[in-house]
């Protein structure tokens, strides 16, 4: 490789060393200086250009955007705001940019814009850190799980089983929709199709991932999930990226410890590792903040907002001891709440969870043993208790400023209870032998759980829209490309 990557040449002492630079023009100046990025950091480096010992045909090709080539001298920068710079003795253009045309002008661009230039909006310093983040929160996941022995499992995408069993599924089909094979009955024939069945797009990889963790122990998957939910959220995607460990012999208590650790060790080590990128977002977000009403504002900046998660115990309380909060709340009591906590046995709405996260505890909170009836049939049913309600061991983890990022349970072991709540549910057992045999043959307590990973580099990059934390969002009328 002739070339230095801009990171290393920022960062070296090397004066008066012959350097070749390659990358993308952000700003010229004064036709003199070049501000180039080449996407290995968020800084540019400045290249001084001799403008009267270089060609006019190239000086005005010099535009945003272009993509050049800069040889030249590591020198010591005499300007503000940066420590090297490089001055040049032959510039060449690799790739014209037409500055009329090009959608990024060397300006602050609303990130609304930048959603509608989506194939661009990587050469933005925001984007880059963004993206920046999102590798090392990934590579951390990985770390973390190997660190462990857990195995990464993949689990399919292509599937004829309702995970959730939610119904929120995209259908997967080779048949022409417009003219579909009947059966007698007038239903569409899935019997001639390439799958043979009716199939969707995976919306977890849990049920398979209960397979293998019967064998293996410890395992987790990371990849994309699916959800068919027409909801134009900053919190929802229809393809969204889970991570999903699932663990032989753990219970519910063993299962939240597992899943705090995770966050905070993914947090942290985004800490460490992108130093300079959440830096950088912690003033975009002082920045933006700046419009809000000072009430609006938070209290910790980014960095401080991490260090406080990744340093203080999450909180665990049962949905039953957070319904009595909300029920005592102040907001209930002037009924500010849209949607009143009218009872036990009620969904709580977004608003009641950012009630107990930012209001109540001020900081993440695992809420437990849900009722029965607003959870997944694979959840492991908890006693009756002394009022006669049915609860289930199940755990969400809530963060401030995003609601739910985590959603999980122990899984109901017991083949007799697990066939009789498919039942009452709904859901057919025939299909589900293959799952169900995990509980007829060496069936044992298990526990597993979802992390959303936007959410997670929502949370920990500041940003306040899912669609800017993905490199190509999914959302209704979003699948150009
Ligand atoms: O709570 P969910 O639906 O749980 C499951 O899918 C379980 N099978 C997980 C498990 O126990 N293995 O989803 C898990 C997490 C949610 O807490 C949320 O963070 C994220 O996935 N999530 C979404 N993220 C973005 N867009 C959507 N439409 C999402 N739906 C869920
Ligand atoms: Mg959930």
């Amino acid at each position: 490789m002739e070339h230095t990557r801009i990171k290393d040449l920022l960062k070296s002492e090397e004066f008066g060393k012959e350097v070749i630079v390659k990358g993308w023009v952000r700003t010229f100046r004064n036709n003199q200086f070049i501000a180039i990025n080449d996407g290995s950091t968020i800084n540019n480096i400045q290249a001084v250009v001799d403008f009267e010992n270089t060609a006019d045909e190239i000086l005005k090709r010099i535009t945003t955007g272009a993509a050049v080539r800069v040889k030249g001298t590591l020198v010591e920068s005499q300007g503000k705001g940066q420590r090297v710079e490089v001055k040049t003795t032959e510039v060449s253009i690799i790739g014209d940019s037409d500055p009329e045309k090009y959608p990024l002008q060397p300006k602050k661009h609303s990130l609304e814009f930048l959603r509608e230039i989506a194939h661009l909006r990587f050469r933005t310093g925001t984007f880059n850190a963004v993206f920046k983040v999102r590798n090392a929160l990934a590579f951390a996941v990985h770390k973390f799980f190997n660190e462990r022995d857990f195995v990464y499992m993949h689990t399919p995408i292509i599937t004829g089983s309702d995970a959730e069993g939610a119904g929120e599924m995209f259908q997967v089909t080779t048949l022409d929709l417009n003219n579909p094979p009947r059966t007698e009955s007038g239903a569409i024939d899935f019997k001639e199709d390439f799958f043979g069945k009716a199939t969707n797009l995976t919306v977890s990889g849990q049920l398979e991932g209960e397979l293998a963790a019967m064998a293996f122990g410890n395992i987790y998957t990371f990849g994309p999930t699916f959800r068919a939910e027409n909801s134009n959220t900053t919190r929802h995607l229809a393809e969204f990226w889970m991570i999903e460990p699932e663990m032989a012999f753990y219970e519910l208590e063993d299962n939240m410890d597992l899943a705090e650790d995770l966050l905070k060790y993914v947090i942290r080590y985004a800490l460490d590792t992108c130093p300079e990128e959440i830096e950088f977002l912690k003033n975009r977000l002082l920045e933006e903040e700046k419009s809000k009403p000072q009430a609006e504002r938070s209290e910790l900046n980014l960095v401080e907002k991490l260090n406080f998660v990744i340093g203080n115990d999450f909180e665990r309380v049962t949905y039953t001891e957070a319904v009595e909060i909300l029920q005592k709340s102040k907001p209930n009591q002037k009924k500010q709440f849209k949607y009143l906590i009218e009872g036990w046995g009620a969904d709580l709405q977004s608003e009641h969870e950012r009630y107990l996260v930012e209001k109540h505890f001020k900081k993440p909170v695992i809420l437990t043993d849900y009722p029965r009836e607003i959870k997944s049939f694979y959840m492991k049913q908890n006693p009756v208790d002394a009022e006669g309600r049915n609860t289930v061991r199940a755990m969400d983890i809530l963060f401030p400023g995003i609601g739910e990022m985590v959603g999980g349970s122990q899984r109901e072991e017991n083949l007799e209870k697990l066939i009789t709540r498919m039942g009452e549910v709904g859901i057919p057992t025939e299909e589900m032998e293959w799952f169900l045999d995990t509980r007829r043959f060496g069936s044992v307590p298990h526990s597993g759980f979802g992390v959303g990973f936007e959410r997670l580099v929502l949370f920990t990059t500041g940003m306040t829209n899912i669609r800017d934390v993905i490199p190509f969002p999914r959302t209704p009328n979003n699948a150009e490309f």
